[in-house]
């Protein structure tokens, strides 16, 4: 089992069979938690803390059962009710949590970059759970494995990321991971919701969303992330679900049997009709969720073996 580092900070810089390690770790655990068993002397004695500064569902709650699947002592830090509220900063916070002999830090954070800053200030392993519009890389692992099961390989599939490409960490840590398995990614949204630099990222870009669907055998919609915009860069929400929500009618392009992503929240409506989203054969987004948990116990446990026994 190889990997590069003490810490899980992004995709970018993962090579091939750093990504195909932990995916066929992370199938191994999905098998294990289909079973109803668990693993719980891997973790034993380990502590792993959940410093989310933003809101989460999905993310902060499976790496909390991953954590306990494989028996560590997990803390959810409620930043809400903690001494940040009293102006302790980041680093100070950090520092605290690692006098308490941490283990595994799980951090999300506004400001892209923030987990890089704490991981070369604490001894525990960081795990970046999303920072700003930089990256999400336990998301990008979660849905490669998502696609690797439904259509047995990501090498040379055609993925259309759709919508709003510029202010998703999801998209990015996506395309890196994609493009370096060697998936065909396209890009595909308003050009007000495209990033300046996406050329350099590898991708193909569409401004017309049939055009950018067509033939493809991996839809996935992204969030329409109003909080992070600054200023009218879409009309209304009504306005973007006719040019870019995904429906039947535009759906009818992609292959047939194509599977449609999202990595959730989902705006219903707005970026997503909701007889797609709640697709009987075409939506996995309920399978994304399931593949969550077994890609987080897949990267703790990796890190964890890196780890010195007494710390
Ligand atoms: N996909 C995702 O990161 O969801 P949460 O914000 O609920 O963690």
């Amino acid at each position: 089992m190889s990997h590069p580092s003490k810490h899980l900070l992004a995709i970018e810089g993962l090579e091939p069979p750093h990504i195909a390690d932990l995916l066929d770790l992370a199938e191994s655990y999905a098998l294990l938690n289909r079973s109803g068993k668990t693993q719980r002397d891997l973790l034993k004695g380990r502590t792993l803390i959940n410093l989310f500064f933003e809101d989460s569902t999905r993310t902060r709650t499976s790496f909390e059962l991953a954590g306990k699947r494989l028996g560590a002592d997990v803390i959810n830090m409620s930043v809400s009710t903690s001494s940040v509220n009293k102006g302790e900063t980041l680093l100070d916070t950090a520092s605290t949590l690692n006098a308490m002999q941490c283990d595994l830090l799980v951090i999300r954070h506004a400001q892209s970059g923030a987990p890089a800053l704490l991981s070369q200030k604490v001894d525990a392993a960081v795990i970046n759970a999303g920072d700003g519009t930089h990256e999400h890389p336990t998301q990008a692992l979660l849905d490669a494995l998502t696609i690797r099961r439904h259509k047995g390989r990501l090498e040379g599939l055609v993925v259309a990321i759709c919508g709003d490409i510029t202010h998703s960490r999801v998209a990015r840590s996506n395309i890196h991971l994609l493009t370096t398995m060697g998936s065909r990614v396209r890009i595909v949204g308003p050009p007000t919701l495209i990033p300046a630099d996406a050329a350099r990222l590898g991708v193909e870009v569409f401004t017309d969303m049939k055009k950018g669907l067509e033939g493809a055998d991996v839809v996935m919609m992204l969030r329409l992330q109003r909080e992070r915009m600054s200023g009218g860069l879409v009309p209304s929400a009504r306005e973007f679900f006719r040019f870019y929500g995904l429906d039947a009618e535009k759906l009818a392009v992609a292959k047939p049997d194509s599977i449609v992503m999202h990595p959730g929240p989902m705006n219903r409506g707005v970026e997503i009709d909701s007889a797609i989203a709640d697709h009987p054969t075409r939506s996995v987004i309920g399978e994304q969720v399931e593949m969550g948990v077994a890609c987080r116990m897949a990267v703790l446990d990796v890190l964890a073996r890196r780890l010195p026994r007494n710390r």
